[in-house]
């Protein structure tokens, strides 16, 4: 299972990156605002930026919402660095363009998936990645996570390869829940990444260990 950082900040992908535990980002023009990254060039600068600290695949989000901007924009974005992937709306010109970027050879992550209908047609659009947003789904009272179980059922039953990214996850047991369905990807906040660290027994028992190695 990958782990990605969902986030345009640089420290908290840095310190990501440098647990070891990081495959890649997804970023989304509301993570791109909330750093303040205003204007074209500062937004394609901050880009490469990213590329430089991670390994990984780094989504880069189309503002576009017809078939040659969407084109056009992940054209230039897939330019930037070898590691970015243009990452779509689940939209019928969106799909047309995962078509086109998929024939060329450019990785694509369809986003703002919200149906197995919608997963079915990302994966035949052959995008690389496909992101149901589960956080989404469970505010608006429907079972992210179930979404999830169809979308693997559906995609093993036909052998698609696109990639099962797990998105809008909020907290540690949905990274958990996501591993146990077999999502391929998940993407989540340093915190949500880091609270899989905690267990209180390991935290009393590192104090004893630590206490009785001074006896
Ligand atoms: C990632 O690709 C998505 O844009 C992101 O996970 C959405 O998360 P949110 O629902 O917390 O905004």
């Amino acid at each position: 299972m990958k782990f990605f950082i969902d986030t345009a900040n640089l420290a908290q992908i840095k310190e990501a990156q440098d647990m070891g535990v990081l495959d890649g980002v997804t970023t989304n023009p509301s993570l791109m605002a909330k750093e303040g990254i205003k204007g074209q060039n500062n937004i394609l600068k901050h880009y490469v930026d990213i590329c430089n600290i991670v390994t990984g695949d780094v989504s880069a989000e189309v503002i576009s919402t017809d078939f040659d901007g969407m084109v056009k924009e992940g054209e230039a974005l897939a330019e930037l660095h070898e590691r970015i992937v243009v990452k779509i709306p689940m939209i019928k010109d969106g799909v047309k363009a995962i078509k086109y970027f998929t024939e060329k050879g450019i990785k694509t992550n369809c986003t703002l998936v919200f149906s197995a209908g919608q997963a079915l047609l990302a994966a035949k659009a052959g995008a690389t990645y496909m992101s149901p947003f589960i956080g989404r789904l469970d505010d608006v009272s429907t079972d992210g996570l179930r979404l999830i179980e169809d979308i693997r059922l559906i995609y093993d039953n036909y052998g698609f390869e696109t990639q099962i990214l797990a998105a809008s996850v909020r907290h540690p047991m949905h990274i958990i829940e996501c591993a146990r369905i077999g999502a391929d990807v998940i993407t989540a906040p340093l915190s949500a990444i880091s609270a899989l660290l905690k267990h209180p027994l390991t935290d009393s028992g590192l104090a004893q260990f630590l206490a009785d190695a001074k006896k």
